[in-house]
């Protein structure tokens, strides 16, 4: 396997994270390498915010060494038009969003790889569009209109310690990889999925890799019933659990940066 492979393959999740200093260098490193992702037309339509400050990254949600927090942003390529004389238009305003959230997350994930080779570790959250939003903005002063905290990317070197990652799950047959033409899962392929979820050496969601204990058939029963809040359709659950909408706001926050229209 050659070193690029070798720095995907050993890419995890890591939520605890040491004392020890990025060193300036190495972070620009990081930065100067994920500008380099493809990007629609070389518009980057983004902007990554460096945050440094501890408090400012435990108001976010998380903390590590260094925070990234990874923007779809048109505020750039609008004042630069308007700077040479021309009228931005935002007409495409979903497709805008779409397009410029490629840019971004691609840059974002760029971001992990750079870190990766060179031995910094990452977490990836949208914690960003837990609760309050505006906190977001308020904290990083980001432009109110056509611009959205997308993603943010923890950084740090991990407290080995601490890890509690084991494994790497991921499916990679039927129903993700479709070769030649989209393949809807039938039943038996569907029950194949389940097992391969329940596989101890997957190890799939590493925060609730307790499951097994509490008393489930799958781990799936699990995800589904206790992090996603579904409900069984016979209804046995149907007075008991409730799903808890976690991000009640970032429909309303699209709409009042510009991306989504009032309906
Ligand atoms: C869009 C996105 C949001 C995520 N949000 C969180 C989060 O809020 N908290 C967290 O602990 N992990 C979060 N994760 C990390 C995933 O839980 C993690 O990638 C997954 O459990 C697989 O673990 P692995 O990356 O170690 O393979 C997020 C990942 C992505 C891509």
């Amino acid at each position: 396997m050659n070193e690029t492979l070798k720095t995907i393959e050993s890419l995890r999740t890591v939520r605890s994270f040491s004392e020890r200093d990025i060193p300036d260098e190495k972070l620009s490193r990081i930065l100067n390498s994920c500008v380099k992702a493809a990007s629609a037309s070389a518009r980057q339509t983004y902007s990554i915010i460096v945050v440094d400050d501890k408090s400012v990254m435990k108001e976010i949600g998380y903390t590590g060494n260094k925070m990234l927090v990874f923007c779809v942003d048109y505020n750039r390529i609008a004042d630069t038009a308007e700077f040479l004389g021309y009228q931005f238009s935002y007409q495409e305003a979903v497709s805008d969003f779409v397009t410029g959230s490629t840019d971004t997350v691609l840059a974002a994930q760029t971001a992990a790889i750079a870190a990766k080779s060179l031995g910094i570790d990452s977490l990836f959250t949208n914690c960003l569009h837990r609760g309050n939003i505006d906190r977001i903005y308020k904290l990083l002063n980001l432009a109110e209109k056509y611009c959205f905290p997308l993603i943010a990317l923890i950084l740090g070197y991990a407290d080995e310690s601490k890890l509690k990652t084991t494994g790497k799950g991921r499916l990679s047959g039927p129903g993700v990889i479709h070769y030649g033409k989209y393949h809807r899962l039938k039943e038996e392929e569907i029950n194949n999925i389940v097992l391969e979820y329940d596989a101890v050496e997957k190890h799939y969601l590493s925060l609730i890799a307790g499951w097994r204990d509490k008393g489930y058939g799958h781990y799936l029963d699990y995800f589904y019933e206790v992090w996603c809040g579904f409900l069984k359709r016979d209804g046995e659950n149907e007075t008991k659990r409730k799903i808890q909408d976690q991000y009640p706001e970032v429909e309303k926050v699209l709409v009042k940066a510009g991306f989504l229209r009032e309906m």
